[in-house]
């Protein structure tokens, strides 16, 4: 019986994400149906590897396929250039060629190295997203994003370049360490504020992780599907991030990007009530939300500080600075402010 759900990404080169209890089990079965005769390199870092990387290698030699490993130690410092180049030159000493798959197993940092390397290695080759924590599993395994960082900032090198299939295990996202399952939370609030499903769905009393993930994915996929290359409304993921990322780079990298993005949101609706484009019930449940999940953490920085750290992020143009507001709950909205306003929405 199909105990799963499967969200199809329309894309060229279009694929499934699968989400349930697990589906881990099924990987082998996964890549012999998408490819005859090949090679697999598991690409995991050392923690995810220790938990789950023998059991993946064997549910894969299981069906009679060669799976070799590459094991990097992980951490966001480790997304680098240097990882990446160790990685293909393990897959190039190992005979790897373009008929052969990657699997990315473990959680953004895994799967945004791993995903460049596809992207990149032979001009191109396919690669599974198994996404082991929430943050990845709704969020960065999902639409094709690949990159690593630079000294210069975070993702400055990358592609995009689609999985050939996500395999999210519920079990793997339900038995996380309390501290990385929240830091996933930070970026299920942004969806609640994105959708109105999601929204409904966390202010309910009883849910599924497994449906939680669902509304999720099924949000970005449509976005996804209609600004691949994010031109346009793709943009509309970003939101939060703005100040987000101001904070990581504040507390070099020792905010982790999802209690980043859920304090990012924080400042985001609190500007969206000053000027009117949400109701206070609306910011009320919201906060209610966000108190569930997110331990009441004052922002260490100053409005100065965050507006400094805002001018120096990539994706400033000019005298002005995109920003993501809403104008209600699951009604997001692009906005071209006068970068000296940032200083505001920070106050
Ligand atoms: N993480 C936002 C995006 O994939 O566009």
């Amino acid at each position: 019986m199909k105990n799963y759900k499967t969200v199809h990404v329309n894309v060229k080169n279009g694929y499934d994400i699968k989400i349930g209890e697990n589906l881990i089990q099924t990987l082998g079965e996964e890549i012999s149906s998408m490819v005859s005769n090949a090679k697999v390199a598991i690409i995991s870092d050392d923690i995810v590897y220790a938990k789950y990387g023998k059991n993946v290698e064997e549910v894969i030699s299981k069906k009679g396929i060669v799976a070799k490993t590459y094991v990097f130690s992980h951490g966001e410092e480790n997304k680098n250039l240097i990882t990446y180049g160790k990685i293909l030159e393990f897959l190039a000493t190992n005979g790897f060629d373009r008929g052969d798959v990657i699997v990315a197993l473990g959680g953004g940092v895994v799967g945004d190295t791993a995903g460049f390397v596809s992207a990149t290695y032979l001009r191109g080759i396919k690669y599974v997203q198994v996404p082991t924590t929430l943050l990845s599993a709704v969020d960065s395994s999902v639409g094709g994003k690949t990159a690593v960082d630079l000294i210069a900032g975070k993702n400055l090198v990358g592609a995009f370049y689609q999985p050939s299939l996500v395999l999210i295990d519920t079990n793997i996202i339900a038995n996380l360490p309390k501290d990385v399952f929240l830091d996933g939370m930070g970026e299920v609030l942004k969806y609640s504020l994105l959708s109105k499903d999601v929204f409904d769905l966390l202010n309910s009393s009883n849910y599924s992780i497994s449906e939680l993930i669902y509304l999720c994915i099924d949000y970005k996929k449509r976005i996804v599907e209609e600004d691949e290359f994010e031109n346009g409304n793709r943009k509309l993921l970003n939101l939060g991030h703005t100040p987000a990322h101001a904070i990581e780079l504040l507390s070099q990298f020792k905010i982790t990007h999802g209690r980043a993005v859920a304090l990012g949101l924080r400042i985001i609706v609190n500007y969206c009530l000053k000027i009117n484009r949400i109701t206070q019930g609306e910011y009320d449940s919201f906060v209610n939300i966000y108190n569930k999940f997110i331990e009441d953490e004052k922002l260490p920085y100053t409005n100065k500080e965050m507006y400094f750290a805002s001018l120096s992020d990539k994706k400033r143009l000019g005298d002005s600075i995109s920003i993501v507001v809403i104008d209600g709950i699951g009604k997001p909205k692009i906005e071209k402010i006068k970068r000296t306003l940032l200083e505001e929405v920070y106050s």
